[in-house]
């Protein structure tokens, strides 16, 4: 059996700006301006793992490109998973501009027809029943109301999530979520926010002998019956930072427990719904309807901060309460730029773009899987791809680091997961060609390693 993917607190979420390997990038790469942008970033801005000190500035976007401060273009493949449409798509520009024109903030006393729009947009879109909802800047603060309404829902307050999970990185976000660099030394969290082993299929905890690990679901089955007063069950679908699916059949023996025992199921969609996977939610890939559904991100076009929390129409219980209570809830110019990027992605079938151009990219990454030992595993669904690195079944965390600033050099961006997954996250909008320039780079910079 091979270790599990492990993460210690430097290599969690995304690649950390810890390496020796960025200090010598940095001298290779950067001119003398670049360096007193970050040199003044860094003296401003606290201090913190994922971000300040920064790799390079930035002072432009467009399409699937990033440009540096020293007119480099950078195909972006990490974009914090907000680019579906890529950056600034002339469409949803548009629509913010003439937004902000006509209504550029809304009071929450009031309402607008925009928001009002997108509202009825998202519960026809999305599946089953799920068709009452609140807006939010960010998906942390969505997850946050996600958890309130469970328990007001239910009475209860225990959640079950996943170790290794994320949700966002507020105190009750990384309550519920699973990652050491979040998590430790910042002492009490949230009590009742009670912790599973995740599904992951190559190194299953449970030494699950089948295929429809029922070692996990039975131990589900105990915890939630062992409890038996735990609100919700919240997680992501697909674990979005390692790319992994869960094994056939597990959310629906899931939905199945989770009804058996009064327990409300929250899916985490912040990065991963509209359409990239090629389906417009992940949870379509798996008939499964959860009770609320959580989405973010690219839902304000990969320039506003917006996101959402649908539920069920049963959930609206909540009246002389205030679950949301954010300032730009119903922002006027933040909804023009969801709408705007679902007709983007539905009339330049862009969807249908990730469904097709993914499948191509997976059987590439498969046959450089064949050629390269390092490659233990790829990973994919629609255009989102994990390459998992391993050297004598242990994470190549070195490897995938090298990997990492060898694309970068090439002009080309993405994130490390875990340590040792390259995880590639393109705009939808990226033609077949430029796909396999990256995919090029990848390549190239795998080979490097031999
Ligand atoms: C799965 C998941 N949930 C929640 C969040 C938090 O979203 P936001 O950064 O918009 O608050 C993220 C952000 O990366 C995420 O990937």
């Amino acid at each position: 059996m091979t270790e599990p993917l492990s993460q210690p607190p430097e290599r969690a979420e995304g690649d950390v700006n810890l390496s020796p390997r960025r200090q010598q990038w940095s001298q290779q790469h950067l001119d003398a301006a670049t360096r007193a942008i970050l040199d003044e970033d860094a003296e401003l801005f606290i201090h913190q793992s994922l971000s300040t000190p920064c790799l390079n500035a930035l002072q432009g976007s467009d399409g699937i490109y990033l440009e540096d401060t020293q007119g480099r273009k950078i195909m972006d493949f990490h974009g914090n998973s907000v680019h579906q449409v890529g950056h600034g798509h002339p469409r949803v520009i548009a629509a913010i501009k003439a937004q902000l024109d006509q209504l550029p903030f809304c009071p929450r006393r009031y309402t607008n027809q925009v928001a009002i729009d997108l509202a009825r947009r998202l519960a026809d879109l999305a599946p089953g029943d799920l068709d009452k909802m609140l807006f939010a800047p960010g998906g942390t603060s969505a997850i946050g109301m996600a958890l309130k309404l469970a328990r007001y829902a239910t009475g209860r307050h225990k959640t079950i999530s996943m170790w290794d999970s994320f949700h966002g990185a507020s105190l009750d976000a990384i309550s519920i979520g699973g990652e050491a660099l979040f998590r430790k030394d910042v002492g009490p969290l949230l009590p009742g926010t009670e912790h599973i082993p995740p599904p992951t299929r190559g190194h299953c905890l449970f030494n699950c002998s089948d295929e429809a690990h029922s070692g996990c679901i039975e131990y589900l089955d105990y915890v939630l019956g062992m409890q038996g007063d735990v609100a919700a069950l919240i997680a992501e679908p697909m674990r979005w930072t390692t790319v992994e699916l869960p094994p056939p059949g597990y959310w629906n023996k899931v939905r199945e427990l989770c009804d058996r025992h009064g327990v409300l199921l929250i899916f985490d969609e912040i990065p991963s719904a509209l359409g990239r996977t090629g389906k417009m939610f992940v949870c379509e890939h798996f008939a499964v309807v959860p009770d609320m559904l959580v989405i973010g991100k690219g839902l304000g076009g990969g320039i506003f901060p917006m996101a959402a929390l649908i539920v069920r129409r049963s959930l609206d219980i909540v009246g002389d309460r205030a679950l949301g209570h954010y300032t730009h809830e119903k922002s006027s110019v933040g909804c023009a730029a969801a709408l705007a990027t679902l007709d983007c992605l539905v009339e330049e079938r862009l969807i249908e773009a990730s469904a097709e151009l993914g499948a191509h990219a997976l059987t590439r990454l498969e046959a450089m899987r064949e050629r390269y030992p390092v490659i233990h595993e790829v990973r994919g669904l629609g255009l989102h791809f994990g390459i998992e690195l391993r050297r004598d079944g242990k994470p190549a965390s070195d490897e995938a680091d090298t990997v990492l600033y060898h694309s970068l050099s090439q002009g080309l961006s993405y994130k490390v997961g875990a340590g040792c997954v390259l995880t590639l996250c393109p705009p939808m909008t990226i033609s077949r060609a430029q796909l396999d320039t990256a995919l090029d780079i990848v390549e190239a910079g795998i080979q490097s390693l031999d």
